[in-house]
């Protein structure tokens, strides 16, 4: 897969996240960094249908964690109404992080010390009304 893509429309943003998801192993930590409405929840709907998950896939920011059963256990996280790190240290955010769970975080930058080192970083930039950039780093 290459290390960048343009996205015309909200499904081809989800086809970038179902391609990707062929690469993910259990145990992977993903982090999602982009602006509000950049893409980064509809990125994660193309990788859970990748992982076999054909149920509703919604955003976690007024749920905080959403958990999908898929191909492998999903934990998908948004932490941009939770800027509190010790709230989420509370929550048992840490627990997570284990060889049996995929753990993807939206809006990560407030927790960073408390995840992981080793993680993926996929970048989405909002460049007009209907075309993104993804990236990944
Ligand atoms: N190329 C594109 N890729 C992803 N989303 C797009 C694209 N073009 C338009 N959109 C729209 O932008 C919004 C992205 O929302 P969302 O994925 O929730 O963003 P975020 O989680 O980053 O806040 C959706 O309304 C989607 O339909
Ligand atoms: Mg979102």
């Amino acid at each position: 897969m290459k290390n960048k893509y343009k996205t015309n429309s909200d499904l081809e943003t989800q086809e970038i996240g179902k391609i990707f998801s062929k690469e993910i192993v259990v145990g992977d930590v993903i982090l999602l960094f982009g602006d509000l409405g950049a893409g980064k929840t509809t990125f994660v709907k193309g990788l859970l249908k990748g992982l076999k998950f054909d149920g509703v896939v919604t955003s976690p920011t007024f749920s905080l964690v959403n958990e999908y059963n898929a191909l492998m256990n999903v934990i998908h996280i948004d932490c941009y109404r939770e800027k509190n790190k010790q709230r989420w240290i509370n929550i048992g955010l840490e627990d997570y992080f284990n060889n049996s769970n995929l753990v993807i975080i939206e809006w990560p930058e407030i927790i960073m010390d408390i995840i992981p080192k080793n993680t993926i970083k996929v970048n989405l930039k909002h460049i007009d009304k209907s075309t993104r950039e993804v990236f990944f780093s």
